[in-house]
């Protein structure tokens, strides 16, 4: 009882701590931005009318401030990526045609990040039906935001968050509909109708990340960047449904789910998350199968004998 007590308190105390810390992070960095830029309305002073007043946000200029602190590039002030006219509004109209920097103005070439391989996945993005149709009108933003962008396949251990937010990107533009008109202008195709010949939508769709469908798996590289067109997706369910399943190559090629694989073998690692058909046979069963099927062997060769013994 009092050492429930005291974890409570613990926790609790932890637990401000923690929301604190993370409050005047955002408020000593981002407060003048964010003080309208995570919020559904706004107010600001009107100099012609000398009066304050109040309107509603752009919904897609609503950052989430949990995600912006989680993010890799939780860092940098927003002026670092923004010119630094924001700071006054209205803002001024030919900041809309401020360039941004992309991924690799930044990450091109530099030595530090060279376990991502940026060269090599813009190279593989350049390959991919996006870029073929769109071309630099598709940018890596479109999929990965600089503002709450975190390589979570590398850095968590959990499946259905790692396919999760691997999922969200595409699905991002697949599944809603005015993202999907702004770049295509024409109306998204339902995910649901095209996928039904898959048994279990919704599980597959939980377990599995569209990519390991839709793009061709290179060992060279850790997330393969060509999304292919659709006549070449996959649909044979044995390439994963094996015991040599093709997410072996993929998703679980990651360090952090291998060290898992080292330690329970990898077959226990696929069945706890996801579990596959075929890798998952148990060698006392197979054993009681073969045993059952000779028994019924010798019933059936047993009950033959006596009915051609009965005959004569
Ligand atoms: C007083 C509220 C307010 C403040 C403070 C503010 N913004 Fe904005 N911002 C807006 C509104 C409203 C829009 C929507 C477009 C418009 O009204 O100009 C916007 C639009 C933007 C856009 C999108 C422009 C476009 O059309 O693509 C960016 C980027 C932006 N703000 C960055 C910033 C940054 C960076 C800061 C801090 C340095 C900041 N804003 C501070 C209200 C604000
Ligand atoms: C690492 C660089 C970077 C930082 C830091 C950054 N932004 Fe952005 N921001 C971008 C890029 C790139 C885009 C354009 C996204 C696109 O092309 O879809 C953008 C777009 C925006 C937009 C337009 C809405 C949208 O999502 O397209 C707003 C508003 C905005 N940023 C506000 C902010 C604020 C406020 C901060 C600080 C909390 C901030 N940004 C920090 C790179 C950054
Ligand atoms: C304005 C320059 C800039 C842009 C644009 C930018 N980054 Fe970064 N990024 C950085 C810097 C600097 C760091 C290191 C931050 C730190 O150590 O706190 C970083 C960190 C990262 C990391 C974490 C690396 C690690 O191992 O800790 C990843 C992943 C990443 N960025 C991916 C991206 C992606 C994907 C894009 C494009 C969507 C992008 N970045 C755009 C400058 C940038
Ligand atoms: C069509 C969507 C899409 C586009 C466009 C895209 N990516 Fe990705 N990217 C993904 C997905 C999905 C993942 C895997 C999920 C994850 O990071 O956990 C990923 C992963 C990554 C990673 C982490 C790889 C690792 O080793 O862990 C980096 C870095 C990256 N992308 C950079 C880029 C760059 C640079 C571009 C532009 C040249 C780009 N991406 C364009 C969808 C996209
Ligand atoms: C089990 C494999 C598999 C998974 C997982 C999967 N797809 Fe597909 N997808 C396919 C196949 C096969 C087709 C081709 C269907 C056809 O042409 O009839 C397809 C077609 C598509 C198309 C083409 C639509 C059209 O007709 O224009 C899109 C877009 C698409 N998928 C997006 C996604 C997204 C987003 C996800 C993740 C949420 C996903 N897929 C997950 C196998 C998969
Ligand atoms: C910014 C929006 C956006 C995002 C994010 C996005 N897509 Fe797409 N995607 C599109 C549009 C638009 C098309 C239609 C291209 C065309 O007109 O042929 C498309 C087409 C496709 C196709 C069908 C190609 C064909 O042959 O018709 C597949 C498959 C696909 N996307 C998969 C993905 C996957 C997987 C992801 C995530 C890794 C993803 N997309 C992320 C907008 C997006
Ligand atoms: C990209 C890899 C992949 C492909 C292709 C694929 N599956 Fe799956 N499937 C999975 C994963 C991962 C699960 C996760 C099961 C779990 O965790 O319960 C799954 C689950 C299932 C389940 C549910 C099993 C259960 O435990 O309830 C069935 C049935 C199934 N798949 C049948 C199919 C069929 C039939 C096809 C071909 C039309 C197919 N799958 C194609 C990866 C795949």
């Amino acid at each position: 009882m009092n050492n429930r007590f005291i974890s409570l308190i613990l926790i609790l105390f932890l637990g401000t701590f923690q929301h604190s810390n993370a409050q005047s992070y955002e408020n000593a960095k981002h407060h003048q931005c964010l003080k309208c830029h995570s919020n559904q309305t706004y107010s600001f002073y009107n100099s012609v009318k000398e009066k304050e007043e109040k309107r509603l946000m752009n919904p897609y200029f609503i950052l989430d401030t949990v995600a912006l602190v989680a993010g890799v590039h939780k860092q940098f002030d927003c002026t670092d990526c923004h010119s630094g006219e924001y700071a006054t509004y209205p803002h001024q109209s030919n900041l809309k045609l401020e360039p941004l920097s992309s991924c690799l103005d930044c990450h091109g070439g530099d030595a530090s990040f060279a376990s991502y391989q940026f060269e090599k996945i813009e190279e593989e993005f350049k390959k991919s039906v996006h870029y073929k149709v769109y071309g630099e009108n598709f940018t890596c933003s479109k999929c990965h935001s600089q503002h709450t962008y975190i390589a979570t396949a590398r850095t968590s251990s959990n499946v259905l968050e790692i396919v999760g937010y691997s999922n969200k990107m595409c699905l991002l533009c697949h599944n809603d509909m005015k993202r999907y008109k702004m770049v295509s202008g024409h109306d998204n195709p339902k995910l649901i109708q095209i996928h039904d010949w898959l048994p279990n939508e919704e599980l597959h769709f939980s377990h599995v990340r569209c990519i390991e469908c839709h793009t061709e798996v290179i060992d060279s590289l850790m997330v393969s960047h060509n999304i292919l067109s659709k006549d070449k997706a996959l649909r044979k369910c044995v390439e994963c449904h094996s015991a040599n399943s093709r997410l072996k190559a993929s998703l679980y090629k990651y360090q952090n789910l291998q060290k898992r694989a080292e330690k329970d073998d990898i077959n226990t690692v696929l069945a706890n998350e996801s579990y596959i058909i075929g890798s998952h046979q148990s060698p006392i069963l197979q054993l009681l199968s073969v045993i059952i099927f000779l028994i019924s062997l010798l019933g059936i060769i047993v009950h033959s004998i006596f009915r051609i013994i009965k005959k004569k």
